[in-house]
């Protein structure tokens, strides 16, 4: 029997759910800070915008998605519940991107930070080279294999960044503040190659109304670490 909460049925069609938070809440150790009563459902290839002032919430959400600030099972990807048990699928399927790149990118080459997530997942020499090699043609950055991503323009570094978790091929893409430190040019490149992940599940917390009007069906609007309101 399957879960009403994984699947909801619509004009006759099942629905597949990719995200489901409920009663989800986190406080920062020692802190009166965090997210509270958190819920919201998410289907597969929605793309979804969260929205809200400084201090809201937004990353503080986006990192319970993939467990990295706390695993929390009021957390569910894919009806699996965010947990020990369940983690690999889960950082596999939710490819989470920082606000800042070089949190995602420490080895001494563009190939070996993307083969990173591929070669902790286990796949054989062969499968992680063809990941990288896709990854790379994705982000529209062949060529790149070798270059020192410290060295890599901002625009570059995000393009990577993402190159590293689209490399474990994940069902779900979690972009924080993805634009923000982005030139006017770099900017529309990423807003174009966004638009280009259409089977994929998209989450993005963003200031950029030009972005989030432009790729995303709906918005979620974060205030003091609530749901505030959920446009369609
Ligand atoms: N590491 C931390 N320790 C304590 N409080 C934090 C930490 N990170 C964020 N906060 C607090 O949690 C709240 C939510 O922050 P955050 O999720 O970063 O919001 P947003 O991404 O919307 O700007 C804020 O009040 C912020 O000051
Ligand atoms: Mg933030």
């Amino acid at each position: 029997m399957l879960s009403n909460h994984y699947f909801d049925k619509v004009m006759g069609e099942f629905v597949v759910k990719a995200i489901e938070v409920e009663g989800l809440n986190y406080y920062y150790p020692n802190s009166k800070n965090g997210v509270v009563d958190i819920g919201f459902s998410i289907k597969a290839g929605e793309k979804v915008g969260f929205m809200g002032p400084n201090g809201s919430g937004k990353t503080t959400l986006l990192l319970h998605l993939n467990g990295i600030i706390a695993m929390n099972k009021k957390v569910k990807i894919f009806n699996k519940e965010v947990n020990k048990k369940n983690i690999r699928f889960i950082r596999k399927n939710v490819g989470l991107i920082f606000q800042n790149a070089d949190y995602q990118l420490f080895s001494l080459s563009v190939y070996d930070d993307i083969a990173y997530g591929p070669k902790n997942l286990g796949w054989d020499d062969e499968k992680v080279d063809n990941a990288v090699k896709t990854a790379l043609k994705q982000v529209d950055m062949e060529g790149f294999e070798k270059r020192f991503p410290q060295n890599l323009s901002i625009g570059e570094k995000k393009r990577i960044a993402i190159a590293t978790v689209l490399s474990m091929d994940p069902k779900v893409l979690v972009l924080d503040e993805p634009t923000s430190s982005l030139d006017p040019q770099g900017r529309r490149d990423l807003i174009n190659l966004l638009k280009t992940f259409k089977d994929k599940t998209i989450i993005i917390a963003s200031h950029d109304l030009e972005l989030i009007d432009e790729l995303c069906n709906r918005v979620v609007h974060m205030n003091k670490g609530k749901i505030e309101s959920i446009d369609n």
